[in-house]
This record gives C-alpha cells, structure tokens and sequence, in this order.
C-alpha cells in the first residue's frame, strides 16, 4: 500500500514504522447519537445557586468566560489549585480537543498539555498539520482548540470525582457553544464520560464516528496513555485520521 504524504507525516510523528491501516470507510461508519442531556450525576428538583450559575455561564461570551473560569470556586479544587487552565487555540478553530485535566505543569504554567502527553499531542496535530497557536494565517480547517474536562488540577493527579465534573461541566458546554467546532476528538476516560455519558472502554468507542450535540466527535486514547502503551500509538493514528476525514467532510451526506 502506497502511504500518503500526510501518513508518513503521521508515522514519523509517532515514532512509528511499518504499520498497514485499515482501508477507512467513514460513510460506512455507524453514527451515534449521545444522550447528552443525562446528568452527571443526579439533577437537582430544584432552582439552587449551582443550577443558576449554569444558566448564568450558557449566556457568557469568551472573555467573561475565562473571567469566570479563573475565579471560580465551585468546588475543593480551587483550594489546591496554582491557577485555572482555561484553554489554548483560536476562538474560530475547527478542531476541538478535549483531555482531562491539568496537571502540574498545566497548572503552574495554565496551559493545557504543556507536559510530556502535551510534547505528543503537538507532535500528532502537527503531522496533520494542525496548531494550537492562535498567532498567525494559519486557517480555521488548520486550528486546533485545546480544553480540558476539569479547569483545576486534582491534588497528585488523581482521577476527577463525578461532583468536580459535574461541577465544571458547564464550563467546557458553553467553550463548545461558543467554538462550534466542527470536529471534537475526545481523549481518554474522562472526557468521554463528559461528552459522550459513557462508561465504556476507550477500545470500544474508538473508530467510528460519535456525536456532541450534533457536533461529530471521535474517541481516542489519552496521550498519558500512549506514552505507556506503545503499541495503542497505531490506534491513536488511526483515530486522527478519521477524525481528520470527518473534519474535511468526507462524512457529509452526498
Ligand atoms: N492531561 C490532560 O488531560 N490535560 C492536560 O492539560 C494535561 C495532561
């Protein structure tokens, strides 16, 4: 099989070789429809103060969101934290990229994936072309927009709890209303909890095509993960590139 320009791009980036892709037949892929309005954990009866807040982030725009975001302190990690990770891209981006959470250079640097995981990540979107920078010409279809699930990092890395999502979730509803993206790759556990309401391995969501609100979204594993796990690096590829499909419109209805 003769390899594109873009895959080998791909490969390189990877530290990959010798690997034969399956032949991708997005049109062919099943579409699922998340239920999206199941709550994370249960919903209040009642109007609380928590319940207003979400109404009041849905109406917020960039800025304010940030601004929200950076002084928010809903829940026990604003103790701990060093500061909030917003997020990092072009407010126009086409690409949504959704991870967990910071970690502790994320927090001390209020960047997403600015660590190892992050070195990655970059090295992946770069191979297909892609950027996180919001600085240059670079067009929209070219930018990638980085959020996490959590905006605070969990003491020593620890997996977020259902309260701490539940309570930042609007956060990252309303950076997607705001980006309208037009494709969401979805990296680990957590953000597929988040985003697609699921519990099921990441093997087992990877390689067809989901959606967000309408918005395609593809499920891969999490840098951290390929970084331990070499041989799912073929995988992540795979999913990258579907996504990658998507995004050009090859899952668009004839
Ligand atoms: N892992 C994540 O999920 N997000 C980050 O920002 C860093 C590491």
């Amino acid at each position: 099989m003769a390899w594109t320009e873009r895959q080998q791009a791909m490969l390189d980036a990877m530290g990959l070789r010798l690997w034969v892709p399956p032949v991708l037949d997005v049109a062919s892929e099943a579409v699922e429809v998340a239920p999206v309005s199941a709550p994370l954990a249960a919903a209040p009866a009642v109007i609380t103060p928590a319940v207003r807040a979400r109404a009041d982030i849905a109406a917020l725009d960039w800025p304010s969101l940030r601004t929200a975001v950076a002084g928010c302190t809903a829940c026990g990690l604003c103790q701990s934290r060093t500061q909030t990770v917003f997020g990092v891209g072009h407010p126009r981006a086409q690409w949504l990229v959704v991870g967990e959470a910071p970690g502790a250079e994320e927090d001390a640097q209020g960047e997403p994936f600015v660590g190892a995981s992050g070195q990655l990540l970059d090295r992946m979107l770069a191979a297909l072309q892609l950027t996180r920078s919001s600085e240059g010409d670079a067009p929209p279809s070219q930018r990638v927009y980085i959020a996490n699930t959590l905006k605070c990092r969990p003491p020593r890395n620890r997996n977020p709890s259902i309260e701490e999502m539940a309570q930042c979730e609007p956060f990252l509803v309303r950076q997607i209303e705001l980006l309208q993206p037009r494709i969401i790759l979805a990296m680990g556990k957590f953000a597929v909890q988040a985003l697609l309401r699921s519990d099921e391995p990441i093997g087992k969501l990877r390689g067809r095509v989901h959606r967000y609100q309408g918005v395609p979204l593809v499920v891969t594993y999490h840098p951290a993960y390929l970084l331990r796990s070499l041989q799912e690096k073929a995988k992540a590829w795979e999913d990258l590139c579907l996504a990658a499909d998507v995004a050009e419109g090859a899952d668009r209805p004839s």
